[in-house]
């Protein structure tokens, strides 16, 4: 019989339940991306995500030469040396039952082939990353569950570098957050089977003025590689303006990441002032920031979750596998309590701030909708040790993390809206639906939609339809139901004989 502990509780976000499970209990099932992008001879790292009793027992066939799976379900090796698709066939089984599925491994140039989910020091530490937060958060990531539901990138913001590089023009970390150097932090969070991301700055300065990566693009992408860096955060401050400059400036970065031997994943930062949705991709940058930085408001500005969105979601066009748009991170946790996130600069010097209150229960759960739909990377960037219950059950709910990850990746448009209401439509990969709204009012609304009218003409018929937040199975395609202030309901409809 399963344990008491196993059995999920009903948290509340306003009036909406929300399901909360314990990720390290009950049978397995298998999250995180069914399709994996990984450059040819180059290193690979992926944790198969999955939850459930341990221990678990991890069967894998279909592996490629190079390649083998760990006791913690862990892929490691070097990727084969040509471009290609292998089809890896998952079981996993515990004291309370098994679990399958396909994970396809995508040998060749495109890597992110689903948003990148993960950890960003920013929001919380600011100027104030170490070494010891960083390999603090990947071990946090590990035992609250973050990892088994498909999180797997903890990355260092702006602040890690020394006052200057190395006299040969090598990059070099701060010798007082980062002792080591930034090698070892890879390395601990490679043991763990996750992975680290980096920042820098298409000019001579990043943002907060440490020395950026311009005119140093091999330099650095080398130093990244050796470290064991997978990921860069590439800013554009103090950089030219037009189009045509930071187009020539991501590239050159690009190509001097795809010349060294791992596959390290571009994250455009450039704030959308040069409409990077039309040519981020083109140069090989994984996804693009599409706005400015998001503060933690549920605001219609700028600045706000809402104001945010409005803009992301005209972009659905131009998200796609190993494309994505960025409306930024996740504020979900800081609750006003952020270190940057928290202070809105005001006035042009930027020197004074407002403080924000932060989101409330609500707004948190409108704002997680709203990016899983988006098909958005999902980059926390909270202290994940002082997360409330409800906050790890907004960025740990299975199904909202499945819509998020399809395969299909496609980002939510926006439907037939009622005034005060965002209805959003994401279609999936096995013919499935995922249909959300929010509340963009303070006063109630009463929502409802027929999914079986939204579907692929192809898959109506017998479909399990399941409210994704409280977890709740219904039995209707048709839904409906009343949202409070700022809330959001998000439903899941799928062909019944396309369950695993
Ligand atoms: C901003 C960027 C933030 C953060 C900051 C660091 O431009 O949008 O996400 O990286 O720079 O200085």
């Amino acid at each position: 019989m399963p344990t008491p502990s196993s059995q999920p509780t009903l948290l509340r976000a306003g009036s909406r339940d929300v399901i909360a499970f314990d990720p390290l209990a009950g049978p397995p099932r298998i999250n995180g991306a069914r399709r994996v992008g990984i450059r040819p001879g180059t290193e690979l790292i992926h944790p198969i995500a999955v939850t459930g009793e341990r221990p678990l027992r991890f069967e894998v066939d279909g592996l490629p030469e190079g390649i083998t799976v760990d006791a913690e379900g862990i892929l490691r090796g070097t990727a084969p040396a040509d471009d290609g698709e292998h089809e890896l066939s998952v079981r996993v089984s515990n004291a309370r039952g098994s679990a399958t599925a396909t994970i396809r491994l995508c040998v060749g140039g495109t890597l992110a082939l689903t948003p990148p989910m993960g950890w960003n020091s920013w929001n919380v530490y600011g100027a104030k990353v170490t070494a010891e937060v960083i390999v603090a958060i990947a071990e946090e990531m590990v035992s609250n569950g973050m990892r088994d539901l498909g999180y797997q990138y903890v990355n260092i913001d702006d602040f890690w570098h020394a006052s200057s590089r190395a006299p040969d023009g090598t990059p070099v970390a701060n010798p007082e957050t980062f002792p080591d150097g930034i090698a070892p932090v890879a390395d601990a969070l490679h043991r763990l089977g996750l992975k680290l991301g980096i920042y820098s700055d298409a000019a001579h300065l990043t943002c907060g003025k440490c020395f950026g990566g311009h005119q140093y693009e091999r330099v650095d992408a080398d130093a990244y590689a050796e470290w064991g860096v997978d990921l860069l955060k590439y800013d554009y401050c103090f950089a030219p303006k037009d189009q045509a400059s930071a187009i020539e400036r991501y590239d050159a970065m690009s190509q001097a990441l795809r010349a060294t031997n791992r596959s390290i994943v571009l994250s455009a930062c450039e704030c959308g002032g040069r409409k990077p949705w039309t040519w981020a991709a083109g140069i090989g940058a994984s996804c693009w920031r599409t706005t400015f930085d998001i503060f933690d408001s549920f605001s219609w500005m700028w600045f706000g979750v809402r104001g945010i969105a409005r803009r992301n979601l005209r972009l659905a066009d131009y998200a796609g596998p190993g494309a994505w748009n960025d409306p930024d991170m996740l504020l979900i946790g800081n609750r006003g309590r952020g270190g940057v996130t928290s202070r809105l600069p005001t006035g042009p010097s930027g020197k004074h701030h407002v403080k924000l209150r932060g989101l409330d229960d609500a707004q948190a759960l409108s704002h997680m909708t709203l990016w899983a739909m988006m098909a958005a990377p999902l980059l926390a960037s909270h202290d994940l040790a002082t997360s409330s219950d409800l906050d790890t059950a907004l960025l740990t709910n299975p199904e909202v993390l499945a819509v998020n990850q399809d395969e299909l990746g496609r980002q939510a448009r926006k439907v037939r809206s009622s005034p005060g209401v965002w209805q959003l439509v994401k279609p999936l990969a096995d013919g499935g639906v995922a249909l959300s709204f929010t509340n963009l009012t303070r006063l109630p609304r009463k929502v409802g939609a027929d999914l079986s009218a939204v579907i692929d003409a192809g898959a109506r018929g017998d479909l399990e339809v399941i409210d994704a937040w409280s977890g709740e199975a219904l039995d209707t395609p048709k839904v409906k139901t009343r949202l409070g202030a700022h809330e959001s309901a998000m439903y899941v409809a799928r062909p019944r004989q396309n369950l695993d």
